[in-house]
């Protein structure tokens, strides 16, 4: 789908928008040929302007019948911008229609991009191993235009473009199934990113034996699939940033839970272990791509959790790079040990100020905070608040949870410095403090547990059901408003 922006109304669009704000709604003057019947129509429909309604119609508009869409939003809110957007698109994605207005006169430069920007995340599907999808289930809409807007706003939608991109990178990933994106056919989904000036370095299985990473490796031994770690560094500042901001991305690639091997009932959920990788991969091509002024590095640590016969067994001790070692109690608390070994070669290589992990750790987050909220783990309330905050305005929110000594000790094992799972309470924190028990003095380090919202079992504002393309605009919003100003 394109996006233009034009001073006028397309003559022969298919579909006409309008946005309004509750408090214009009543004194708004709808530019239609009859606005009296469309006044009608709407208050049939209890259209009242209030946030989050909307509806659609069909009208005579310059002799030809149009579909016009209503929809109000708060006053102001940018996440409501995006989701107006992304409402309008879904009303008419597999109409027949092909071609979108969106009356901007009334909106600002801002508030324009936001719509598209909404209209063109939640555009994206995977329909590519659909071969019999009926033609009328298919999506027609080729072109989104916003006419009337105030300068800015093509420039704005620029910005809001490349975060797009990096968006339906991660769906992507996402989406795919295991048997296309394994630790190494994921490595080569982010190459192109070199194109946008990304830095790759990869480490393969025997690189990540001679730096000593025996938890993340004794996750991938029983697969035969070699693991993979790729890192992802942007510098937009010229080497004015001189210590990157870290992310790190779990990206088990099928979690069948290893020898505690999963029940088989919704297994195949786990193809999607790898969300936080995907939001990591999607948020460096989203930072790269609109050239944010900023030093950032994103990694991925890949492996691939399965039972063979060389599979790890519970009980077994291995050695992290940090040089601790880890009782590895149950097999399927596979995340929090690609996590530190990937958390440890971060802070060694790039020394950072601040590192922040995603991942789908724990189903126990699930149970917390259900879809709503991703779970927030930090040693600083600083980096807390800043991430809190990006949540609100990005739409993708945080809950923070708490981490302490009372937790930690839950994790010490009888035969190793620290076993992988503790009891069945506090699943999701004390998954966290396993975590911060490889985090050096003095570094701010979050962990956000995605588990919940990498995935949506129905349509949300900005994806159709499926891959949620969670952690790319919040990442992208942290950076923007505490890297670059
Ligand atoms: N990948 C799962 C967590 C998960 C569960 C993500 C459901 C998304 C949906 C993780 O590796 C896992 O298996 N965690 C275990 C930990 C337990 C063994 C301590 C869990 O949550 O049950
Ligand atoms: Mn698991
Ligand atoms: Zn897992």
């Amino acid at each position: 789908m394109q996006v233009h922006f034009a001073a006028e109304r397309p003559t022969d669009t298919d579909v006409l928008a309008f946005i309004v704000q509750k408090s214009a709604w009543d004194g708004f003057a709808l530019p239609l040929d009859n606005p009296a019947a469309a006044r009608e129509t709407a208050k049939l429909a209890r259209f009242e302007g209030n946030s989050g309604q909307s509806f659609l119609f069909f009208s005579q508009e310059g002799g030809r019948t149009m579909r016009i869409i209503l929809v109000a939003v708060a006053d102001g809110d940018a996440a409501d911008y995006i989701r107006a957007g992304g409402e309008i698109l879904a009303k008419v994605q597999t109409c027949g229609a092909k071609t979108i207005a969106v009356h901007a006169a009334n909106l600002d430069a801002k508030a324009a991009a936001e719509v598209a920007y909404g209209a063109v995340l939640r555009n994206w599907r995977m329909d590519k191993y659909r071969t019999k999808l009926p033609e009328t289930a298919k999506p027609t809409i080729t072109d989104i235009t916003l006419f009337g807007a105030p300068v800015g706003a093509e420039a704005a939608w620029q910005t809001h473009s490349a975060i797009a991109n990096g968006v339906a990178l991660t769906k992507e990933l996402v989406s795919e199934p295991a048997n296309v994106i394994y630790p190494e056919s994921f490595v080569e989904r982010c190459r192109h990113l070199a194109e946008l000036g990304v830095e790759i370095t990869v480490l393969d299985d025997q690189d990540m034996a001679k730096l000593g990473m025996g938890a993340l490796l004794g996750v991938a031994q029983g697969s035969v699939r070699p693991a993979r770690l790729i890192a992802m560094r942007w510098d937009g500042t010229g080497g004015a940033q001189e210590k990157p901001v870290v992310f790190v991305g779990k990206g088990v690639t099928f979690d069948t839970g290893g020898i505690s091997i999963k029940p088989a009932a919704g297994m195949e959920d786990m193809k999607w272990d790898m969300g936080g990788a995907g939001a990591v991969a999607g948020t460096m091509k989203a930072l790269a791509g609109r050239k944010a002024k900023a030093h950032v590095v994103g990694i991925c640590g890949l492996v691939e959790n399965m039972p063979d016969g060389n599979a790890q067994r519970p009980g077994d001790v291995v050695t992290t790079m940090a040089g601790q070692t880890v009782e590895v109690i149950n097999t399927d608390a596979e995340g929090r040990l690609v996590l530190c070994d990937a958390l440890h070669w971060a802070q060694e290589t790039y020394n950072p100020d601040t590192i922040i992990d995603l991942a789908t750790l724990t189903g126990a987050i699930i149970i917390s905070l259900g879809k709503e909220h991703a779970g927030l783990f930090s040693n600083s309330d600083e980096l807390s608040d800043q991430l809190i905050a990006a949540g609100k305005a990005s739409g993708d929110k945080l809950w923070r949870m708490p981490v302490g000594p009372a937790y930690d000790k839950l994790i010490d094992s009888p035969i190793a410095d620290i076993k992988n799972v503790g009891p069945r309470d506090a699943g999701s924190i004390t998954a966290a403090q396993f975590l911060l028990r490889f985090i050096k003095d003095g570094v701010k380090w979050a962990h956000l547990d995605i588990a919940g919202t990498v995935w949506g079992d129905k349509d949300g504002p900005t994806w159709a059901k499926g891959a949620t393309g969670y952690g790319v605009k919040l990442l992208d919003r942290f950076v923007a408003d505490n890297y670059e100003q």
